[in-house]
């Protein structure tokens, strides 16, 4: 499976030395929003399954990116936790499943809604995820894009759309606290997705 060539542009981590910050008045607040822990903890029991994942850049430069008004990372986490519990309680893979969901929505937002799926499962192989895990990726936005083949794959499917609902859920819960905002907002100056689509569109303004 081969990474689309539209990732090229983002390649680059936000922690690469040689890379600047994105907008220079951002960056007090892009250190701040990553320096502080996920919402979403991860068990013990599946942290020994995805640890290597939870370190590796790709995941890493999630913490910077918006979805679903809340951090990436957190989504993913979220979908992770689920897919694994639910994986238990349908005999499904749930190491397949746990990594599935820790990299269900990289890089995202290079796609629609129907093949943001194939993307991050180019990303997942990439990086030396097995087919299993692959699979279970691509159709996990259905009925938006391909049907499920594989018990991990509608695992994955069925985690994802309760891990947005919870995503909704928290959001609207801190909203009455103002802190829901407030990340949302630093999390729009820190996604290089966003600032690259409003780069873009200024350029075709000027
Ligand atoms: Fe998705
Ligand atoms: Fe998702």
């Amino acid at each position: 499976m081969q990474t689309p060539s539209r990732i090229t542009p983002f390649q680059k981590s936000h922690t690469d030395p040689t890379q600047p910050p994105l907008t220079s008045n951002s960056i007090n607040n892009v250190v701040s929003l990553a320096q502080r822990p996920s919402t979403f903890p991860v068990a013990a029991e599946m942290r020994t399954e995805v640890e290597d994942l939870l370190h590796h850049p790709v995941f890493l430069e999630t913490r910077f990116e918006i979805h679903h008004s809340v951090r990436k990372c957190d989504h993913l986490l979220r979908t992770a936790r689920f897919a694994w519990m639910i994986a238990g309680a349908v005999k499904a893979n749930r190491r397949t499943c746990a990594r599935a969901g820790l990299l269900h929505d990289i890089h995202s937002r290079l796609g629609s809604w129907s093949t943001h799926g194939a993307i991050a499962a180019s990303v997942a192989s990439e990086i030396g995820e097995n087919k299993a895990v692959c699979d279970a990726i691509v159709p996990h936005m259905f009925p938006l894009g391909p049907a499920p083949k594989t018990k991990e794959a509608w695992v994955i499917t069925v985690a994802d759309k309760v891990a947005s609902l919870a995503d909704t859920f928290h959001f609207i819960l801190h909203a009455f606290s103002g802190s829901s905002l407030k990340q949302r907002k630093l999390l729009l100056a820190s996604d290089r997705f966003v600032q690259h689509k409003h780069r873009t569109k200024m350029s075709r303004a000027a």
